[in-house]
């Protein structure tokens, strides 16, 4: 394996945003992301899946410091941009003294304005995220202005042209405005105006899940090409588990704020181990009728617990048939299977 490959791109420790809600008169936590760890390489896509709410937008979100987050250490292409001091051992267990109080290590908030060049995101709805009544030039323009990026009007134009061609947009759509294209061009042109500052990270969330299935087909290869190309590294946030399957070179499945499972793309898919794993994938629609009738669907029963009101333990166990007392009372932590698949469950 060379160097490149073994190096993180993008480290992330115990990672945990709480938000203050109301509640009465009370402000209590909600748990949105509660002590989550996982790390992508450069040029690899981390797909990100789980059932609305459970917290996918607040972890792509935490990690480019859009939202600072409770606790936890982030760390991108070797520079601690964030850690709140914890430390924990390793079991995944945090260090405390003898009345229970963390014992903190270093604290770091490095200024994120020269990372907001390398790291980028893109969302999920084209028709809110565009400003309607800009150009598409000065849509790509725009960070090219921020991070001054050009040392002559010629050099702009040059530059938004050709990552409009990079993105598959005539140069002549470049002064029509962003309301007179379909949602399949402004989601191009979202990427465009992403990649015009050269980013090596970029959070994907839910880029086409708004779009028409044809569409998001040829949105997905644009990604991939794009990666090839360019070596960007993704976190790919999807409801979708067929496309993120398809683009994923490793697959992180959360529940609840928690991570269940993380392992290669083909390997979750075909030797899924989380009962919520299991789940998730057998509500994936089968396109064979036949198939699917032979196929033992898990149905799961239930609604997802409020964060505001967490289960003890394993934060599944109100919903999965395998539950013990254990589960009730321990929460799992996500442990190594082998080939780089992990699993955050008691009883596998
Ligand atoms: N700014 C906020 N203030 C308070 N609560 C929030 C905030 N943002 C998110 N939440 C709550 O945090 C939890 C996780 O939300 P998040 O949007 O991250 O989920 P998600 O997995 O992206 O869902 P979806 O698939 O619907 O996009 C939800 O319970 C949500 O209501
Ligand atoms: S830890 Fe227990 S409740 Fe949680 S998924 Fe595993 S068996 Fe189910
Ligand atoms: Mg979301």
């Amino acid at each position: 394996m060379s160097e490149n490959e073994t190096k993180n791109l993008l480290e992330v420790s115990h990672l945990k945003q709480y938000f203050p809600v109301s509640q009465g008169l009370h402000k209590v936590p909600l748990k949105a992301v509660d002590d989550i760890s996982f790390a992508i390489r450069p040029g690899e896509t981390l797909g990100l899946v789980g059932e609305s709410g459970c917290g996918k937008t607040t972890v792509g979100r935490s990690l480019l410091r859009l939202y600072e987050p409770t606790a936890g250490k982030i760390t991108f292409d070797g520079e601690v941009l964030f850690d709140s001091g914890e430390q924990y051992d390793e079991n995944g267990k945090m260090i405390v003294d003898a009345m229970g109080k963390p014992i903190y290590g270093q604290k770091i908030k490095k200024d994120m304005l020269p990372y907001r060049k390398e790291m980028q995101m893109v969302f999920q709805d084209p028709y809110s995220s565009l400003n309607p009544r800009m150009t598409v030039e000065d849509i790509i323009g725009e960070p090219l202005d921020v991070h001054k990026l050009y040392t002559s009007k010629a050099e702009r134009r040059e530059k938004i042209l050709s990552l409009m061609e990079l993105v598959g947009l005539n140069a002549e759509h470049a002064m029509r405005y962003a309301h007179e294209f379909s949602g399949g061009q402004r989601q191009r042109i979202g990427i465009a105006r992403a990649l015009a500052v050269d980013p090596k990270f970029i959070v994907c969330d839910e880029a086409v899940s708004a779009l028409d299935v044809s569409i998001q087909a040829q949105v997905v290869n644009m990604f991939e090409e794009l990666q090839e190309k360019l070596g960007v590294a993704y976190l790919f946030i999807a409801h979708d588990l067929l496309v993120v399957h398809h683009i994923s070179d490793r697959i992180a499945v959360m529940y609840l704020g928690h991570m269940m499972e993380i392992a290669d793309a083909d390997e979750l898919n075909n030797n899924p181990m989380h009962p919520y794993t299991l789940s998730l994938l057998s509500a994936v629609p089968i396109p064979d009728p036949e198939t699917a009738r032979k196929s033992k669907r898990i149905v799961l029963e239930g609604d997802v617990p409020s964060p505001l009101h967490m289960p003890s333990g394993c934060p599944f166990r109100t919903r999965c048939k395998y539950a013990t007392e254990q589960c009730a009372m321990e929460m799992p932590q996500l442990k190594d299977r082998g080939n780089g698949h992990f699993v955050a469950c008691h009883n596998k």
